[in-house]
């Protein structure tokens, strides 16, 4: 797998229900942290790690994903007329001239492995990225995750997965791992399971929204059957990739992650980011002085 990364898949076709009325009308991508949605920070991520094809995997109700992503020409024909250079600097910027994004649906949300398996046709045969957009990873100015993996997977020639530890008592909101450690920040997976209960977990490392994958898993996720949860799982082809003597392994990545599927992840990612805005944070820490 030493070919570099270049096509990157977004599965945003859930249902989104933990923000639910907002997810009503808007796409879970789309919440903001601050004044960018979440699948900005996601992309910018990806281009970061050399990616230039980008896969949104939607539904009928994610329009507004493309919308953003597109050319918005009244918007831009009125802050050029205006000389908003900055403004139209960053409503251009949304997505680099040099990246090209895909759509693709997801009739329905039959799970992750399935939404990740309907962008086989756009990947071809070489290692690609998966990326869910609810977790928000920052490392500030040093190297995204998946820069960080797309490069050690390039190295290893392996497939490589995002894990982090997480408390004992948390492992049934995860897919686990069972590794042996190679070095301080990867180890080689020797067996997954998705969400076991804390006595059935064979650690407590949990893989996180960040994998780079090779194109065999399209094969094994043919083959998956549904899973835990009703749906077809993506940890359930990566343990048929195990299986099959596929390398694979666990990194635990530079960076803090935040879990922006659920609502305290998401204010905790906007307290944070506000934090890095020398406008914002003095009011930040006015606001929790106040509490
Ligand atoms: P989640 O488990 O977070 O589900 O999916 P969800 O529907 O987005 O949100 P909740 O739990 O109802 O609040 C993990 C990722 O997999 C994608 C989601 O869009 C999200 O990025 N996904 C999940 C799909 O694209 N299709 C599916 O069928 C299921």
């Amino acid at each position: 797998m030493s070919q570099p990364l270049r096509k990157v898949v977004f599965p945003v076709a859930g249902l989104g229900t933990r923000f639910l009325p907002a997810t009503k009308a808007v796409a879970k991508e789309m919440l903001p942290v601050l004044d960018r949605p979440l699948i900005q920070y996601a992309v910018d991520e990806a281009v970061e790690a050399g990616a230039d094809t980008l896969i949104f995997v939607t539904n009928r109700y994610k329009h507004a994903i493309a919308d953003y992503f597109d050319k918005a020409y009244e918007l831009e024909a009125k802050l050029l007329q205006k000389g908003k250079n900055a403004l139209l600097a960053m409503v251009r910027g949304t997505l680099p001239g040099h990246v090209r994004a895909i759509f693709v649906t997801q009739p329905e949300a039959l799970g992750l492995g399935h939404a990740v398996l309907c962008a086989k046709p756009v990947i071809g045969d070489a290692p690609f990225g998966i990326m869910l957009p609810d977790d928000l990873i920052w490392n500030g100015s040093g190297k995204g995750a998946l820069r960080q993996m797309a490069e050690l997977g390039a190295r290893e020639d392996a497939g490589v997965i995002a894990v982090e530890e997480v408390p004992h008592e948390q492992t049934e909101k995860y897919g686990i791992v069972d590794a042996t450690p190679i070095d301080e920040r990867s180890a080689r997976i020797r067996h997954m399971v998705e969400k076991p209960k804390p006595a059935d977990a064979p650690s407590n490392l949990a893989v996180v929204g960040r994998y780079v994958l090779p194109p065999r898993i399209f094969d094994l996720l043919e083959h998956t059957t549904t899973g835990a949860g009703g749906e077809i799982q993506l940890t359930d082809a990566i343990e048929a990739l195990l299986k099959e003597q596929g390398k694979v392994l666990a990194y635990r990545f530079e960076g803090t992650r935040f879990d922006c599927g659920n609502k305290a992840g998401l204010v905790r990612a906007t307290i944070h980011m506000a934090m890095q805005d020398p406008a914002l944070a003095p009011v930040v820490r006015e606001i929790a002085a106040t509490l």
